[in-house]
C-alpha cells in the first residue's frame, strides 16, 4: 500500500498525462544486477549477475519458482529498492526510485480499503494534481467502463469479487498512463475460471495499445498464453536460466493453448524449471522417495 503511494507521488512525473490509450513504450535493461539480503553471516543472494532485457511495446513474463526472487526483481525494477551490484536502465537511463513512468500492480491487493473504487481510481491523480475535475472525472468513468466495473465504481472493495477487486487495480494503474506496466502475480489466488477469465481480458488490454508489460508469474500456461518472450529464472540466488520466444500469433484466445506449438513452449520451459527444482530439491536434502517420485514427471 505504501508502496503504491510512493510510486504515484513522484513530483517530476516524465510524461506528461494524456487521457485515452495512447501508450507511450518504454524498454528496460538489467546489467549484471545482484541484490543480497541480511546481515554478514547471515547475508542471502536472492538475485546474483541477472542480466535481461524487457523490449518496449512487448509483453515480457517472468516465470520462476515460488521464492526465487520476483518479487525482489519487480522492486529493484520499479525503484522501491536499489541493487547491491549492476545496473537497471529505463530508456538507457538509470532508475533511481520509484516514478509514475512504472507502475505495479502487486500480488495482494492494494486497494484502499475505506474508499471506494472510484475514490480508489482517481486517488493518484488527485494527489499529484495532474489530472482534475471534470477530465479526470471522465477518465475515470471512461476506464472503469473498460474494465466492466461501471456499475461498480461507488462500491467499496470488500464489495467486489476477486475478479472485479483486480480490474480495479488494473484501471488504477492504467490512470497514471504508465510507459511500463508490472504487474507481479496479479491473478495469484483466484480461482481458475475467474484466473482464465483475467488472463483474457488482460491480454485484450495488452493487444489495443502495445503497452510495454512485464507480467511475473509461477503459472507455466498463464505466462504461454500471455508472453511474447518468456524469461525463466534459476533457484535462488536467481539468475536468468533461459529465454523463449513465444511465437504463437496475436490475438489470442484460450484455445491456441491447446496447439501443438503451444504443447512445445510447455515442454521446453517444464524441463528447465523441473530442473531447477531438483536442485533445490537435492540442496535442501529431501528424501530420495520424493525425488525420484518427482523425477517421473518428465521421464
Ligand atoms: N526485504 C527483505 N528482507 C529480507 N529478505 C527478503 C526481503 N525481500 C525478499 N527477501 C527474501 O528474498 C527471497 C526472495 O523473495 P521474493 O519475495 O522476491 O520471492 P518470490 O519469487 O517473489 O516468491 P513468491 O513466488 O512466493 O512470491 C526470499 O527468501 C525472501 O525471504
Ligand atoms: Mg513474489
Amino acid at each position: 500500500m505504501q508502496k503504491a503511494v510512493e510510486a504515484t507521488m513522484n513530483p517530476n512525473p516524465p510524461n506528461a498525462f494524456r487521457p485515452g490509450d495512447h501508450a507511450i513504450q518504454s524498454g528496460i535493461q538489467l546489467k549484471g544486477v545482484c541484490k543480497s539480503y541480511g546481515d554478514e553471516w547471515e547475508r542471502q543472494d536472492v538475485i546474483v549477475e541477472l542480466t535481461a532485457e524487457i523490449t518496449p511495446g512487448e509483453l515480457t513474463v517472468i516465470v520462476g519458482p515460488s521464492g526465487c526472487g520476483k518479487s525482489t526483481l519487480v522492486n529493484l525494477i520499479a525503484g522501491f529498492e536499489k541493487p547491491d551490484r549492476g545496473e537497471i536502465l529505463l530508456n538507457g537511463k538509470p532508475v533511481t526510485g520509484p516514478g509514475r513512468d512504472r507502475m505495479v500492480v502487486f500480488q495482494e491487493t492494494a486497494l484502499i480499503p475505506w474508499q471506494t473504487t472510484y475514490q480508489n481510481i482517481v486517488f493518484g491523480p488527485n494527489l499529484r494534481g495532474d489530472l482534475k475535475g471534470a477530465a479526470l472525472h471522465d477518465e475515470a468513468v471512461r476506464l472503469l467502463r473498460k474494465v466492466g466495473l461501471g456499475e461498480f465504481m461507488h462500491k467499496y472493495p470488500l464489495q467486489l469479487s476477486g475478479g472485479m477487486q483486480r480490474r480495479a487495480e488494473l484501471a488504477r494503474a492504467l490512470i497514471n498512463q504508465p510507459e511500463l506496466m508490472i504487474m507481479d502475480e496479479p491473478f495469484r489466488g483466484l480461482d481458475a475460471m475467474s484466473r482464465g477469465l483475467m488472463q483474457e481480458f488482460f491480454l485484450k488490454l495488452f493487444e489495443e495499445n502495445r503497452r510495454t508489460n512485464l507480467f511475473v508469474t509461477s503459472e507455466i500456461d498463464e505466462a504461454i498464453f500471455l508472453a511474447d518472450r518468456l524469461i525463466l529464472l534459476a533457484n535462488r540466488p536467481s539468475h536468468v536460466r533461459a529465454v523463449i520466444d513465444v511465437k504463437l500469433p496475436r490475438p489470442r484466445h484460450y484455445a491456441m493453448l491447446s496447439s501443438p506449438e503451444a504443447y512445445a513452449y510447455k515442454r521446453e520451459a517444464m524441463a528447465i524449471l523441473h530442473e531447477e527444482a531438483m536442485k533445490s530439491f537435492k540442496a535442501t536434502a529431501t528424501s530420495q522417495d520424493f525425488i525420484d517420485a518427482f523425477s517421473r514427471r518428465t521421464d
